[in-house]
């Protein structure tokens, strides 16, 4: 059967120390309520001794947010963890999370001490904590490089005092999975007190490894995992709280559950990065730019014939509206008739080729292809209808100025003219058009792209014009902008028309 996981989340907290990072406590309880709305269970808030502020977001943070337990770091000192309890009074379910360094580097070189002393340290904080607060989680420094003897018996000593959830970091993210997960599972079968704890991995991700780091040790009976949203986190930075609730999803061999809302995940994740300051890199996993996109041609085909034959996930299980296509050189003639599709267009394996052959050539000038490319490109292949055609056009004035057209429109066998002022040339003329149709239609939308560097650009205006609640799409391309913009209305007139 499967079991839960609780996601315990340090962004606030083991996150929130990288530079540049610092949030303010208004800040910090966005943060949190949007992790109480993502469904996180533990909420590590801070770190209350070290500095005012700190201790105030932790005080804010406990009475904002309801649903999880609100956890407060302090190190195995009893003026820490008094502040810390002191910083936990508002919150619904408080836990302190103490510990100490456990490995021969932080016993010798850091502390100074000897084993013997680090464990009544560690025995004599976490009791100090038990009578402050209804839970006490204890983390023992530098776990992956500790000895496993030392480990075993400094956590079934403190399991004994009362901590009832015993974390193991591997805070220099040295271990490769296999080891953390045998750590893992010695411990489970060698801590003789281990079923009255949780044990909850905490792994960094100097080596790149965090994540599979913290996964072996789920395989190998941890029920607790520490995380951060987008990975934020102290130096390369801890285990990303998307990968190891996604695997965890995914992969039906981890037999354990977890309570987040992944629908929200993306939502998350932009709000952090945003307030963190934290650009999140476009290849990132789950929540990059590109992780649920496709450039490349065999790719797109497979994808468009069924998105499981290049992803293993639903973008939607993740709150990412739909996979994208993207358009570059590298695509293909599927990706292509997919995106002409959306703009609404649809035509015959022989002009699809054609446009292809012309998409080629403007990809390889400009790395990705937008909507706006597209439609300047498809304008070249769109036959023109001659119901309505532009006889004469003359114009004054420049953009932004009062200006004035007439211009003259051959309109199935009559010819008639019109004359407006605008504010522009390009106003004018439509103005000038307009009073020339019957058709009630509105200009929803105006793309103009210049198509080569010098004095004689080619211009290409895309326009849409609505009627009746119905989109046509008209194409002008010239070296004058007005005279672009008329001709492209008149050919969205002209599929208006023949419509
Ligand atoms: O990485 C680490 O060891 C930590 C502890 C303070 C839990 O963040
Ligand atoms: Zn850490």
């Amino acid at each position: 059967m499967s079991e839960k996981l609780w996601i315990f989340d340090t962004t606030l907290r083991d996150g929130e120390q990288v530079p540049g990072c610092q949030l303010d406590t208004r800040e910090k309880i966005v943060v949190a309520k949007a992790l109480e709305e993502l469904g996180v269970d533990i909420l590590e808030a801070g770190f209350p001794i070290s500095s005012p502020g700190d201790f105030n977001s932790v005080v804010e943070i406990s009475k904002s947010v309801d649903r999880p337990i609100i956890c407060a770091l302090s190190r195995a000192v009893e003026k820490d963890i008094e502040v810390a309890a002191e910083a936990l009074r508002f919150a619904k379910r408080s836990r302190i999370h103490t510990g100490i360094g456990v490995s021969g580097y932080h016993i010798q070189h850091k502390l100074r001490s000897t084993p013997e002393a680090v464990m009544e340290k560690a025995i004599k904080a976490v009791k100090l904590a038990r009578n402050l607060v209804e839970e006490v989680e204890f983390y023992a420094e530098d776990a992956g490089r500790a000895d496993p003897e030392f480990l075993t018996r400094i956590l079934e000593a403190v399991i004994k005092a009362g901590a009832r959830v015993v974390n193991i970091p591997d805070t220099t993210g040295y271990c490769l999975p296999e080891q953390y997960g045998n750590i893992i599972r010695h411990l489970k079968e060698n801590v003789s007190n281990i079923d009255q704890a949780i044990i909850a991995t905490h792994c960094h991700n100097d080596l790149g490894l965090a994540t599979a780091n913290s996964i072996s040790g789920e395989l190998n009976g941890a029920r607790q995992v520490e995380v951060n949203m987008n990975g934020i986190g102290y130096k390369s930075r801890n285990t990303s709280l998307e990968e190891e609730v996604m695997a965890i999803k995914r992969q039906t061999k981890i037999h354990v559950y977890t309570e987040i809302n992944t629908k929200k995940i993306y939502e998350t994740s932009r709000i952090i990065s945003k307030l963190m300051n934290m650009p999140i890199q476009p290849n990132k996993a789950i929540v990059g730019r590109n992780a649920f996109a496709h450039s490349s041609g065999i790719h797109q085909d497979g994808v468009l014939k069924n998105r499981e034959n290049y992803e293993i996930m639903d973008p939607k299980d993740v709150g990412v509206e739909e996979s994208s296509i993207v358009l570059t050189a590298r695509s293909g003639r599927a990706a292509l008739k997919h995106h002409l599709k959306l703009l609404g267009f649809e035509f015959e394996k022989e002009k699809l080729d054609e446009i292809y052959e012309d998409f080629l050539v403007l990809a390889d000038a400009k790395r990705d292809i937008g909507r706006k490319d597209l439609l300047s490109l498809l304008g070249e292949h769109i036959e023109n209808s001659p119901f309505i055609s532009l006889e004469q056009i003359t114009y004054q004035g420049k953009e932004g100025e009062e200006a004035r057209a007439e211009i003259s429109l051959a309109i199935g066998d009559d010819i008639k003219q019109g004359a407006s002022t605008g504010n522009g040339p390009v106003d004018a003329v439509i103005k000038a058009i307009k009073q020339l149709i019957s058709q009630e239609v509105i200009l929803d939308e105006f793309l103009i792209q210049a198509m080569t560097k010098g004095s004689d650009d080619t211009c290409k205006v895309h326009m849409r014009l609505m009627h009746e609640g119905k989109p046509y799409h008209g194409f002008g391309s010239e070296t004058d902008i007005v005279l672009a913009s008329a001709k492209a209305f008149v050919d969205a007139l002209n599929k208006l028309h023949v419509k």
